[in-house]
């Protein structure tokens, strides 16, 4: 029998329900295989040693958790440096927001390293290890070269920009070539794979032998899609639950007169939630009707504040949002909800369900869970409508959303206007063809079938013994 290990930056106690698409997917795979999840304690430890961290095991139910405190040298140049001030912006097609010092880099080799060398003694010969998202592409590099033998699969959860944006990294060779010393890569769309093939054929002088298999270094590495789902039955549980449907009917009481509109992100650039408010205004302006009948909310959790780029963007949507509702509002209506807090994960499928329309509106975005949870928390006799931006990943999935462009400002107007006039057949039809989608493809079958193609079948995969 084997183990499962999974390594990521973020992590959530598998028995609760965490925040974010990565801890909540991770923690839904590891309560049904078992097995060492490993990562950051989100500990910052203000006189730390850089790349020296304490090592801490504690047991979830039939996980390990095993985590290591950040000195605030490594969290600063690991985590807010390079993988969101570099990588993050680079990724998501954003050079203009990369700011590319070279401290950075050091750090992230450093905590990589120091993750590695934790992580090693804890493994057993037989596990399977399996490396989550941008702060963690050359881990593998860094336990091969502590003679690590195990199979090492990586899934990174954010997009992958075409090879001349990724050229534009200073260190995209030594990040790229990386890679290799996986023996599976996952990514969220074939869009992805399609820019990691030509990076591959261009920039890195890699021999394709074939179903995704590439040959550089003395190595060979797979490389497919797996698009990322969610767990459905679990969702659809929560939203039976006393919170979520406490939630809905408040929300029904006290828009009982109003169409509602509602966004729910992490506060990120790459949201897109600046031209999300501009189509609204948009829609108020070309659309009288609208007025004091419909109704934004916009749930934008707080992420990452000390990163610039970070704190710019909630600036500029304070200033958007207030102007929205000083141009607009009136003494029995306010446009616009504009929420800078997190919400209870309980409590978002009462909140979907409520709202007629669900706006995911990124400019780039690897997949986007909350996408596929509008659509899960939907009632099937009168479902909203998803407004999707085609630069999510989803959008290469839930076809029968509406697909926007999130930079046309004009024609995101034009396609909230049709979901909020969309007769109920049609609202009917797409959303059930939205949820066969969603159930086929959910989280449990994209552990399955990454996990097969690193070679591992789920009745192979055991509970841990003690770490
Ligand atoms: C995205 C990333 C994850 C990350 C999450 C929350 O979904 O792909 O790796 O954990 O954002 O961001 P944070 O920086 O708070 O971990």
């Amino acid at each position: 029998m084997s183990r499962l290990v999974v390594v990521s930056n973020r992590l959530a106690d598998p028995r609760r329900p965490a925040a974010g698409g990565l801890a909540v997917a991770l923690g839904d795979t590891l309560n049904r295989t078992g097995g060492l999840w490993f990562g950051w304690s989100g500990t910052v430890t203000p006189d730390g040693e850089p790349g020296e961290g304490r090592l801490q095991t504690r047991q979830a139910g039939r996980v390990t958790l095993a985590t290591v405190d950040l000195a605030a040298e490594d969290f600063a140049s690991y985590y807010q440096g390079y993988s969101n001030s570099v990588l993050w912006p680079v990724f998501h097609y954003r050079l203009d927001l990369a700011d590319f010092r070279t401290d950075y880099v050091e750090g992230y080799r450093r905590v990589n390293r120091l993750f590695a060398r934790k992580l090693l003694p804890l493994l057993h010969d037989d596990d399977v290890i399996w490396v989550h998202d941008y702060h963690l592409i050359p881990l593998a590099a860094e336990l091969r070269a502590l003679g690590c033998r195990q199979r090492i699969g990586f899934f990174l959860h954010i997009p992958v920009p075409p090879p001349l944006i990724l050229a534009a990294l200073p260190q995209h060779e030594w990040l790229m070539r990386s890679l290799f010393a996986y023996d599976l890569v996952g990514l969220q769309s074939q869009a992805d794979v399609a820019h990691v093939r030509r990076y591959m054929l261009n920039e890195a002088g890699a021999e394709e032998r074939g179903e995704g298999r590439f040959a550089a270094q003395g190595r060979e590495v797979r490389v497919g899609a797996f698009p990322i789902g969610i767990d459905v039955q679990e969702f659809e549980r929560l939203g039976r639950a006393p919170d979520a449907v406490q939630t809905y009917e408040a929300m029904r009481q006290e828009y009982s007169r109003r169409q509602l509109l509602l966004g729910i992100d992490r506060l990120d650039y790459s949201k897109g939630i600046p031209q999300r408010v501009r189509a609204f205004r948009e829609l108020l302006e070309r659309y009288p009707e609208n007025e004091h009948s419909a109704t934004l909310v916009m749930i934008a959790s707080p992420s990452r504040d000390d990163v610039h780029a970070y704190s710019d963007l909630r600036q500029e949507l304070e200033g958007l949002c207030g102007a929205i509702n000083g141009d607009f509002g009136d003494l029995d209506w306010m446009p616009l909800r504009y929420i800078h807090r997190t919400v209870a994960r309980r409590r978002v499928p009462g909140l979907c369900r409520a709202a007629r329309v669900g706006l995911v509106t990124p400019l780039r975005d690897g997949m986007n869970l909350v996408a596929k949870e509008y659509v899960v928390a939907q009632d099937a006799q009168d479902p909203g409508v998803l407004v999707l931006s085609r630069f999510a990943g989803a959008a290469e999935q839930l076809k029968e959303a509406l697909l926007v462009n999130p930079y046309d400002t004009q024609g995101m107007a034009e396609a909230i206007q049709t979901a909020l006039r969309m007769p109920l057949a049609e609202r009917q039809q797409r959303h059930a063809q939205l949820m066969e989608r969603i159930r086929q493809h959910d989280v449990h079958w994209w552990r399955r079938s990454f996990l097969g193609a690193l070679g591992v079948q789920d009745e192979v995969l055991t509970a841990p013994r003690a770490a």
